[in-house]
């Protein structure tokens, strides 16, 4: 057993088109870093972030709580967070700090839990943000790579992705509202055209053919879905332009990263990612937009940096 434990854990896009609330992507772009530090009771949250510090409004602290009552543990745990991931803007914010605390946790009492059930846990601490517990962002920042949700019974499964995906992310500078991934859950249709299930269910199938066959034309080709992106995208401003600039700059597809605000375009490390950049940075700015632009790659999952 350790006293204290220094996890971090990537960024991740989530839904990747059609797939949502099932396909998650961790991203190289940023992290976030939770110490948890053995106390003789309770649970406390130090942070210089803007994160709650109350355990119940805070992923990491909920994730605390949730895993002490689970395990019948008596000792008091003191949260670090040191936030890399910028919070409320579609990458995975609030469920990276969930992953590094699921896996600092488990380290720190010798837990050695399943990957189902670490993920299980995170995606626990996941309703201190969304209102609800989804497990894509979370499957991805604690396991690494691409992952696919499979619910009741919870079973992520993992792939590998292929060596030469590129993303370019391009964030907004726009004001996003304090529960937006609750927001923007609640523009989701609640009835959908049989049709668009279909339509939608033959592109995720294709992306995760792509993935298997490490075809990036095929997987970006299947980054369409005709149900949440239409739902969502008045809330960004600019995101037709964006999109097309970006494909006209050579993406591969491009859609909204989890719950957005911001765009995330797939490519591979051959194209002109610059050019990709700076097409998605016009969309942007011809919705009077600023915004800024993260070249990155897939992550792997979780790891301890100190203990
Ligand atoms: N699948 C979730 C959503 C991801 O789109 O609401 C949120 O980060």
């Amino acid at each position: 057993m350790l006293s204290k434990i220094t996890v971090k854990a990537p960024a991740s896009t989530a839904n990747l088109g059609p797939g949502f609330d099932v396909f998650g992507l961790a991203i190289d772009a940023f992290f976030d870093e939770i110490t948890l530090t053995k106390k003789k009771n309770g649970i406390s949250i130090i942070t210089n972030d803007d994160v709650p510090t109350n355990p119940d409004d805070n992923t990491a602290g909920l994730v605390v709580k949730n895993m002490l009552k689970k395990f019948k543990i008596k000792d008091g745990v003191e949260i670090k967070i040191k936030k890399g991931i910028p919070s409320g803007f579609g990458m995975g914010s609030s469920a990276a700090s969930a992953a590094a605390t699921v896996i600092a946790f488990d380290k720190m009492f010798g837990l050695r839990l399943d990957r189902n059930t670490l993920v299980e846990l995170a995606g626990s601490g996941e309703k201190a943000s969304a209102g609800t517990i989804h497990y894509d962002n979370v499957a991805a920042s604690v396991l690494g790579g691409f992952v696919i949700v499979r619910t009741n019974p919870l079973n992520v499964i993992k792939i590998q992705p292929p060596l030469n995906l590129r993303m370019c992310i391009a964030v907004p500078e726009i004001q996003v509202p304090k529960k937006k991934t609750k927001v923007s859950r609640a523009v989701i249709p609640k009835k959908i055209r049989f049709i668009d299930s279909v339509t939608n269910l033959s592109n995720a199938a294709g992306i995760v053919a792509g993935f298997m066959k490490k075809d990036l034309n095929l997987l970006g080709d299947s980054i369409k879905d005709v149900i949440v992106e239409p739902a969502r995208q008045h809330m960004i401003p600019g995101f037709a332009k964006v999109k097309e600039n970006a494909l006209r700059a050579g993406a591969l597809g491009v859609t909204i990263s989890g719950a957005g605000p911001s765009i995330i375009a797939f490519s591979n490390s051959s194209a002109d990612l610059m050019k990709i950049s700076s097409a998605m940075s016009k969309g942007f700015a011809s919705a009077n937009t600023k915004c800024k632009t993260i070249i990155c790659k897939p992550s792997n999952g979780a790891t301890v940096i100190r203990k």
